[in-house]
């Protein structure tokens, strides 16, 4: 299969990931205002959604009156996940974009691989399928502890954030395990200030788009 990350580096592909409430969504934000202010050209996506279909998808993949089964759900976010790919991100990142992508295929490892325990070699694949093998350049990994997440409790859950309390402890185990394995990347403790953590990803994270992009 062709791969997508191969020849010249235009673009950059930031993946944000981490369990729910972990706040990835606030500093992905705040990043891309911040790379903006540099004088980049960003692009904030997220996932599932991206694109008119993906956030068809979403609405019926968080919809908690779904009854949807694991297969169906895996199924369901690496659709979403190559309509994305192939109608935003891809272009995109040939464009010389920045892109800062909210959840990606790590999602998916650990919520449908470790949280549903679908097989993770199944997993995998279907990440690499729905991709076209397109990889993170840059890796932003939140980790949230079980006090902190019950604080953030606003009521407002969605289908994935209903599940179980094994199921969500599975989901971060799954997260552990995957950032420990994974090289490079910029691991953010949740429980610390909103500004201290910006402020961080922000100077690691330009640092690391300059090294990329030759600047
Ligand atoms: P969000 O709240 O970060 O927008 O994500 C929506 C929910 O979807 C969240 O609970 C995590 C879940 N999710 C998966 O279960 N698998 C995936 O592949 C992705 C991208 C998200």
């Amino acid at each position: 299969m062709k791969k997508v990350n191969g020849g010249k580096k235009k673009g950059v592909f930031i993946l944000f990931e981490g369990p729910d409430r972990s706040g990835k969504t606030t500093q992905a934000k705040l990043l891309c205002d911040f790379l903006k202010k540099s004088g980049f050209k960003v692009l904030m996506t997220r996932e599932p959604g991206g694109t008119d279909v993906g956030e068809k998808i979403r609405e019926i993949l968080l919809d908690p009156s779904n009854k949807i089964f694991p297969l169906t759900e895996l199924l369901l976010y690496e659709a979403s996940r190559a309509q994305h790919v192939f109608e935003k991100i891809k272009p995109a990142i040939d464009k010389g974009y920045i892109v800062i992508c909210d959840r990606f295929t790590i999602a998916t490892m650990a919520y449908q691989g470790y949280g549903r325990k679908i097989e993770l070699k199944l997993v995998k694949d279907l990440n690499d399928i729905a991709t076209l093998g397109l990889k993170p350049d840059i890796i932003v990994g939140f980790k949230i502890s079980d006090e902190e997440y019950e604080k953030r409790n606003r009521g407002d859950n969605d289908r994935i954030e209903q599940e179980d309390e094994d199921f969500r402890r599975r989901v971060n185990m799954g997260y552990s395990k995957i950032f420990s394995k994974t090289r490079d990347i910029v691991l953010i403790d949740a429980s610390k200030p909103i500004h201290k953590i910006s402020e961080y990803i922000g100077k690691v994270v330009l640092k690391k788009v300059k090294c990329l992009l030759n600047l």
